[in-house]
């Protein structure tokens, strides 16, 4: 990920988990390293992650945190810094965050904040995590106003991931992440598409070979994006590719009642019908797009949410500036835009179509 003085690699492979602690240099050679994971994820590759500090000698205290979205909160927060503070973290330390999005968001905020900002190393163990979240710098924790309210951006020193670890992830997590993949595909790299279209199968098997290859190409096309535009000024904003209606529904079930992915993969499927509605789009492209969602991921079908109140909660979205809501609407498979002017009638009719229909 090229930014400058904050750049930093993403090693990918298989079987590599231990590498991280080949990550932590000389400058941190004789400080403490915390490594912060969930209570899942701790159970099964914890030691494996002490372990490989240990045999560099290098001390390492593991901190754990509950499962789940509500772990993204302040409380959260305030738990690490102290447990920073007792495990002896100082600026030289490095902070490894183990686990999916919920681990890397608030692991990375609170290493940010900690002592002004000590080194973190961002170790994704989903699918979700591998492609997206911990890539890019944006880390936050949700306040009762809405989710990811307070953040930063704040690069982490490097990204290891080992892509053998989603073969312990449940299938549902696994299609939940699987809709960011679909996303790097229509907002980047129409060939990706293809690739993703002909390999499914393997993909949902998790091969290793084509899943390295589905995460490195989407790793790639993230790093592409956020190395042009790090505070979301204007490209990265196409990230966001279904999640203004994502982010909605999330919001409106409550958490909890859908995955992040599977939110988005209902927020995508609404956008690339709005793009063919509106002309930009040709149908068939967002067939293919609507095809291939459901097939890698879950699109859910929302039957109790209230079309009004997913589209009021759309203007609540940060990304919302004055009162306009953003959407990014696809052109083609590989290309996308920005709207602010979107027919809030166009919307609620599609919004509609697509709570009886997934
Ligand atoms: P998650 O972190 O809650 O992990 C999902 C579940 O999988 C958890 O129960 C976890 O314990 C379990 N798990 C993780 N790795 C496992 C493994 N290898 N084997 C078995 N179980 C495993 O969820 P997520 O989908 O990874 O992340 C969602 C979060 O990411 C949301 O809070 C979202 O806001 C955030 N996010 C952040 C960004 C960003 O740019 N920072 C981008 C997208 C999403
Ligand atoms: N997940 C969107 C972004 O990183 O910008």
């Amino acid at each position: 990920v090229e930014l400058g003085e904050r750049s930093y690699q993403v090693e990918i492979g298989a079987g590599n988990i231990s590498a991280a602690a080949a990550h932590v240099n000389n400058k941190n050679k004789n400080a403490r390293v915390a490594i912060v994971t969930d209570e899942v994820v701790e159970s099964i590759y914890g030691e494996k992650m002490v372990n490989a500090f240990e045999e560099r000698n290098i001390t390492a205290g593991t901190v754990v945190i509950p499962v789940g979205e509500e772990s993204k909160n302040v409380e959260t927060l305030a738990m690490l810094w102290d447990s920073f503070a007792e495990l002896g973290i100082d600026r030289k330390s490095v902070v490894v965050a183990l686990g999916g999005g919920v681990v890397g968001d608030v692991t990375g905020f609170a290493a940010g904040t900690y002592l002004r900002g000590v080194d973190y190393l961002q170790v994704p163990t989903t699918i979700l995590a591998q492609v997206d979240s911990s890539v890019g710098g944006k880390v936050a924790i949700n306040l009762h106003a809405g989710k990811n309210l307070a953040g930063l951006f704040y690069q982490p020193r490097s990204v290891v991931i080992d892509v053998l670890t989603l073969k312990t992830l449940p299938e549902r997590e696994v299609r939940a992440g699987l809709a960011e993949v679909v996303k790097y595909g229509v907002i980047w790299d129409e060939s990706f598409m293809g690739y993703l279209e002909d390999n499914a199968a393997k993909i949902l098997a998790i091969d290793p070979e084509v899943i390295s290859h589905v995460v490195m190409r989407s790793v790639q096309i993230k790093a592409e994006v956020v190395g042009s535009d790090e505070t979301e000024q204007g490209l990265r904003r196409i990230l966001n590719y279904g999640h203004t209606l994502g982010h909605s529904l999330e919001n409106l079930a409550g958490y909890g009642v859908y995955l992040h992915g599977e939110a988005v993969a209902w927020g995508m499927a609404v956008a690339t019908r709005i793009s063919a509605e509106m002309g930009m789009l040709k149908y068939s492209d967002a067939d293919r797009v609507l095809e291939l969602l459901k097939k890698l991921s879950n699109v859910p079908k929302p039957a109790d949410i209230d079309a009004d109140e997913l589209i009021a909660g759309t203007r609540k979205d940060k990304k919302a500036q004055a009162g306009k809501v953003n959407y990014v609407l696809a052109e083609s498979v590989g290309r996308v835009v920005v709207r602010d002017d979107v027919d809030e009638g166009l919307v609620k009719r599609v919004v509609e179509e697509h709570i009886e229909r997934g």
